[in-house]
C-alpha cells in the first residue's frame, strides 16, 4: 500500500525540488558521483550545476541525464574510467521501510543499477507518494531481451502477475541497451531479496526492476513538513 500524500502546501514538483537540492549534501567534492534518472533526479541536476566546478565529474545512468548533465556543463565519465563513486543519487517509484525499491519507471534500470553497485553509498531522492509498506502496487518494470519477452510474460503469470509489454509511440519501447521491457502488475513483493535472485537468473531477464541488492542507504524524502532523511 502507497502512502497517501499528506495535505501538503507544496506540489509534488516542488517536493522533488526540494529533494533535489538536499541531496547536494551528499556529493563529495573531489570526488566522483553517480547520477541516476527521472523527473526528480532532474531537480538534482538542475541543483549540481552550482557545484560543477567542485566535482571531476558523473557517471551517468542514461542517455535522458547524460543530455542533462552536459547541456549544464557537469563533465559526464564513462563507467569504465572510474573504480568507485562516493555516491549514487537517484529516485525510486516504490520504498519501503528497509530501504528496498521498485525502479524503472524511467525505463533506465539496468543502468541505474550498475552505477548504484559502484557507488559506496545509495541516496534515495523522492515524494512521499513512493513510500510503501510492501512493493508491488508500481508495475514491476523487467528489462528483457525481446526474443525471450513471451516466455517471460507467462512465468509471472504463474506467480500471479500480468505483465504488459512498455510502448512508446505504438511500437515496443526501446531502452538505451536496445532492449524491451515489460510491465508487471498484481505482485506483491513481500520477500524483495529472494525476489530479485529468482527472477534474475530467468533466461531473458537482463534487469528486474526490484532494487534489493542495490538498496538505499539514505531516503531524501519530500513531505509535507520538509524534508526528512531516512536512514536504513
Ligand atoms: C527511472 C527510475 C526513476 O528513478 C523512477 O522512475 C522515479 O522517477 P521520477 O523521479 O520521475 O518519479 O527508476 O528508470
Amino acid at each position: 500500500m502507497r502512502t497517501e500524500p499528506s495535505a501538503s502546501p507544496l506540489s509534488q514538483d516542488e517536493l522533488k525540488t526540494l529533494v533535489g537540492r538536499a541531496a547536494l549534501a551528499y556529493v563529495v567534492p573531489g570526488e566522483v558521483l553517480g547520477v541516476g534518472t527521472g523527473s526528480t533526479v532532474n531537480k538534482f541536476i538542475d541543483a549540481l550545476a552550482s557545484m560543477r566546478e567542485a566535482i571531476p565529474g558523473a557517471v551517468s545512468s542514461s542517455e535522458a541525464s547524460t543530455q542533462r548533465l552536459q547541456a549544464l556543463g557537469i563533465r559526464v565519465l564513462e563507467a569504465q574510467a572510474v573504480e568507485v563513486l562516493s555516491v549514487y543519487i537517484d529516485g525510486a517509484d516504490e520504498i519501503d521501510g528497509h530501504g528496498f525499491m521498485v525502479k524503472g519507471g524511467g525505463a533506465a534500470l539496468t543502468r541505474e543499477k550498475i552505477v548504484a553497485a559502484m557507488a559506496k553509498q545509495f541516496v534515495c531522492i523522492a515524494d512521499e507518494s513512493k513510500q510503501v509498506q510492501t512493493l508491488g502496487a508500481f508495475p514491476l518494470p523487467v528489462e528483457v531481451i525481446p526474443m525471450a519477452t513471451g516466455h517471460l510474460m507467462r512465468r509471472f503469470a504463474l506467480m500471479g502477475g500480468q505483465a504488459v509489454l512498455r510502448l512508446r509511440d505504438g511500437h515496443p519501447l526501446v531502452s538505451d541497451n536496445g532492449q524491451h521491457i515489460i510491465d508487471v502488475r498484481g505482485l506483491r513483493i513481500t520477500d524483495p531479496l529472494g525476489f530479485e535472485n529468482l527472477v534474475s537468473q530467468w533466461p531473458g531477464v537482463v534487469t528486474v526492476g526490484v532494487f534489493a541488492h542495490q538498496k538505499a542507504h539514505v531516503c531524501l524524502l519530500g513531505t509535507a513538513t520538509g524534508v526528512k532523511t531516512l536512514t536504513y
